[in-house]
C-alpha cells in the first residue's frame, strides 16, 4: 500500500515544486513506482521541471470531470522509468476541484504505486486544502528567512488542522548568510528534519532545460539525493550547506560521498 506525501509550503515560491519534482525522481531512480501529482491547478510546472510538457494530454481535471480515465491521464516519464506523472490543468482553477472527490481517487491509486507525491500550490486556500485533505503525510518546505517561518507556521496549524500530523521540515534555499539561522528554523518549527537544501543557482538552469538537479553532481543535487534517501528510511547525516571545509575534513569529509552512485 502506498504512502501519499503532499509537498506544501505557506508562502509561494519556496521551492515546492522543485522539491516535488526532485524527491519523486530520486525515489524512481532507486526503483520505487512513484506518482507525481501537480496539484497547481491554473499554474501546473511540473511538467516544465522534468521535460514532459510534450508528453501529457489530459489532466487531473479532465479525470474528475470524467472525461477520461485516470489510465489515461498517467503517463510515464520517458527519462525516468518508475516515475508517472499525473498533471494539473492549466486552464481551470482550484476552485472546480473538490477535496472529497480528490480523497476518493487518490485512495483508488494507493495499491499501485509505493509513493503519490502531491504538489500542492501556494497559499492556504482552496487548492491547498484539496491537495492536503487526500495526504497522510506532509514534507512542509520553508526558506530561512521570517515570512517563509510565519507562514510555515500557519501552514503547519492547517495541516494539524487537517489531520496531517506526520509533517517532516525541508529547508530550501539555503544561502552563505541566511537571514534566519538553520537552529532557529528547526526551534521555531519543532518538525525533524527531512532536509537542508542549499542556493545552488544550477537550480533554475537545469529546469530551463527540464531536467531535475538531483541527476547532477550538485550542491542542490547531492542535497536532494540525502533527502531521498531519508524518506527511504536510511540514517544520513545531517550535513548544513556551506559548512566549512576544515570543519568537514574534523568531522569525516566523505563519508557521505558515496551517496551519489
Ligand atoms: N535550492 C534552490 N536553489 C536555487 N533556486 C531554487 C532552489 N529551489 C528552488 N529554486 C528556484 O525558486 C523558484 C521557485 O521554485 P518553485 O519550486 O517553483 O517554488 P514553489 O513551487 O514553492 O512556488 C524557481 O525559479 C526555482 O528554480
Ligand atoms: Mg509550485
Amino acid at each position: 500500500m502506498g504512502k501519499i506525501i503532499v509537498v506544501t509550503s505557506g508562502k509561494g515560491g519556496v521551492g515546492k515544486s522543485t522539491i516535488a519534482a526532485n524527491i519523486a525522481f530520486g525515489l524512481a531512480f532507486d526503483g520505487r513506482k512513484i506518482l507525481l501529482i501537480d496539484m497547481d491547478t491554473g499554474l501546473r510546472s511540473l511538467d516544465l521541471m522534468l521535460g514532459t510538457e510534450n508528453e501529457l494530454v489530459f489532466d487531473l481535471n479532465d479525470v474528475l470531470d470524467g472525461i477520461c480515465t485516470c489510465e489515461q491521464a498517467v503517463f510515464e516519464v520517458s527519462r525516468r522509468p518508475g516515475l508517472y506523472m499525473l498533471p494539473a490543468s492549466q486552464n481551470i482553477g482550484s476552485s472546480a476541484i473538490k477535496p472529497q472527490d480528490v480523497r476518493a481517487l487518490f485512495a483508488t491509486l494507493k495499491d499501485t504505486y509505493d509513493y503519490i507525491i502531491l504538489d500542492c500550490p501556494a497559499g492556504i486556500e482552496r487548492g491547498f486544502r484539496n491537495a492536503v485533505s487526500a495526504a497522510e503525510s506532509a514534507i512542509l518546505v520553508i526558506t530561512p528567512d521570517y515570512v517563509s517561518l510565519r507562514s510555515g507556521e500557519r501552514a503547519f496549524q492547517l495541516l494539524t488542522g487537517e489531520g496531517v500530523t506526520d509533517i517532516q521540515l525541508i529547508v530550501n534555499r539555503i544561502g552563505r548568510k541566511p537571514a534566519v539561522s538553520l537552529d532557529e528554523c528547526v526551534r521555531r518549527m519543532e518538525l525533524p528534519v527531512l532536509g537542508f537544501i542549499p542556493e545552488d543557482p544550477k537550480v533554475s538552469r537545469m529546469i530551463a532545460g527540464g531536467k531535475p538537479i538531483i541527476e547532477y553532481e550538485t550542491a542542490a543535487g547531492d542535497a536532494f539525493e540525502r533527502t531521498v534517501r531519508r524518506i527511504l528510511g536510511e540514517n544520513v547525516r545531517y550535513r548544513p550547506p556551506h559548512e566549512s571545509l576544515i570543519h568537514r575534513i574534523k568531522t569525516g569529509f566523505g563519508k557521505e560521498s558515496a551517496c551519489k552512485s
